[in-house]
């Protein structure tokens, strides 16, 4: 096969990007006012694009920069942090509301482990649901309550984007301003500027090895990280949003680090619905600009793409610590018989994936 990098297409994609940036409208607006918001923390150190920032795919940048020390992130108070690898806040918006599909399986929510599932009354998203997490969370944001996040939106230069759009009164209620917030945050991570779908994969433009890298990728991948075609979507999201064990071990690491809230076992999915069957499953990432999103995992056990893609391969069958959750142990990874030269033609291929 030829390679094939059609230099006049990327330039007119590249404009097209812009333009699309460029045409939010003024909810997407609002909500990006309200994702690069420091004030939403309480020392007004850190925004939803402090842990979620475009450089590294929507993940968090400083855990990019130095992924064999940092999987975590700092938060607002300067010393605590968390226990899990931010996660890209970018295609996140397709995931739906939890719920079994035709298999039985746990499939849609938020955040590695579901809780953000879309279950609530009052905003039936889980986007939405999961943007009021962070700003109440003692180790992210560490806002004592919501009349305070809503007195900061209030004083905000954006206000009257959020009078406009919510009405003169948006501000008299705070538990209905607070789910305002949340949707337009939402609406905005669900915005072409993080859902951008302009990866040179998107082009169709690989190289000979990259190609070959989907072939395998096809072959041994997709059962979870799917390329299925989904309806009113551009292009395929790498995750079937269902809840697996692929047997990640404990990270000694993060155990060490006594700033950080990490416990084992982390019983993921399991933990959040109280039901052993689905102890250590984790939610199946998107693989979309995944390699700007180092460490990988829920706990950051891999710092490069090579040694997750390994790890999947030979879990079973060469010498990898115990998993941190034994039970429900998926069995569609670990023995792939993936060859050193398949790995690198996978990971060349994933690399395709950034916009
Ligand atoms: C201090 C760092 C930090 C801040 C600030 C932060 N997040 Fe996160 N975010 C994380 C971590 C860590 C997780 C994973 C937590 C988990 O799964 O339990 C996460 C998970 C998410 C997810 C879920 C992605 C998925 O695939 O399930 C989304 C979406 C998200 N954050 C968006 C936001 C928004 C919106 C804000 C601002 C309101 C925000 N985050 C603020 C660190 C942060
Ligand atoms: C049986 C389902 C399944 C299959 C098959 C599978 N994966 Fe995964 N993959 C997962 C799950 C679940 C995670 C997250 C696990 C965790 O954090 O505990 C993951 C994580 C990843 C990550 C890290 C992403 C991140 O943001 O941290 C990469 C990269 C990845 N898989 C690539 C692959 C490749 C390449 C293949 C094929 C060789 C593959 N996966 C096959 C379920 C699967």
């Amino acid at each position: 096969m030829k390679k094939t990098l059609l230099i006049p297409v990327l330039l007119s994609v590249g404009l097209c990007a812009g333009s699309a940036a460029a045409q939010l409208t003024d909810m997407e607006k609002l909500g990006r006012h309200l994702y690069q918001d420091k004030n939403l923390s309480f020392n007004s150190s850190q925004s939803c694009a402090t842990c979620h920032h475009r450089s590294a795919g929507f993940a968090d940048p400083t855990n990019r920069r130095d992924p064999y020390h940092v999987m975590v992130s700092l938060g607002d108070d300067g010393i605590s942090k968390g226990g899990r690898n931010a996660p890209t806040a970018a295609y996140c918006n397709f995931s739906p509301i939890l719920h079994r599909n035709e298999d039985g399986e746990w499939t849609g929510g938020m955040f590695w482990d579901g809780r953000a599932s879309g279950w609530s009354d009052n905003l039936a998203d889980p986007l939405a649901e999961q943007a009021q997490g962070p700003p109440l969370n003692p180790v992210e944001m560490n806002m004592p309550d919501v009349e305070t996040i809503v007195l900061r939106v209030e004083a905000a230069n954006y206000a009257p984007l959020f009078i406009k759009q919510f009405g003169a009164d948006a501000f008299a209620d705070p538990d209905l301003a607070f789910d305002n917030i949340a949707r337009a945050v939402a609406v905005y991570e669900g915005s072409s500027e993080l859902s951008a779908f302009t990866s040179r994969f998107d082009n169709g433009m690989l190289t000979e090895q990259e190609a070959s890298g989907l072939a395998l990728f096809r072959a041994n991948c997709t059962g979870c990280h799917s390329m299925e075609p989904v309806e009113g979507v551009v292009g395929p999201l790498f995750t079937n949003f269902t809840y697996v064990n692929i047997g990640v071990p404990v990270n000694e690491a993060l155990l060490e680090d006594s700033g950080s809230v990490y416990e084992v076992p982390d019983l993921g999915l399991g933990g959040f619905l109280g039901d052993s069957a689905e102890n250590g499953k984790f939610k199946v990432p998107t693989l979309r600009n995944v390699a700007r999103t180092a460490p990988y995992s829920h706990n950051g056990y891999f710092p490069t793409l090579t040694s997750i893609v390994s790890f999947h391969n030979s879990r079973d069958v060469a010498d990898w610590p115990e998993p941190e959750v034994a039970e429900n142990l998926s069995t569609a990874v670990g023995n792939l018989g993936l060859s050193d030269q398949d790995i690198s033609d996978i990971v060349a291929f994933l690399k395709t994936l950034s916009d």
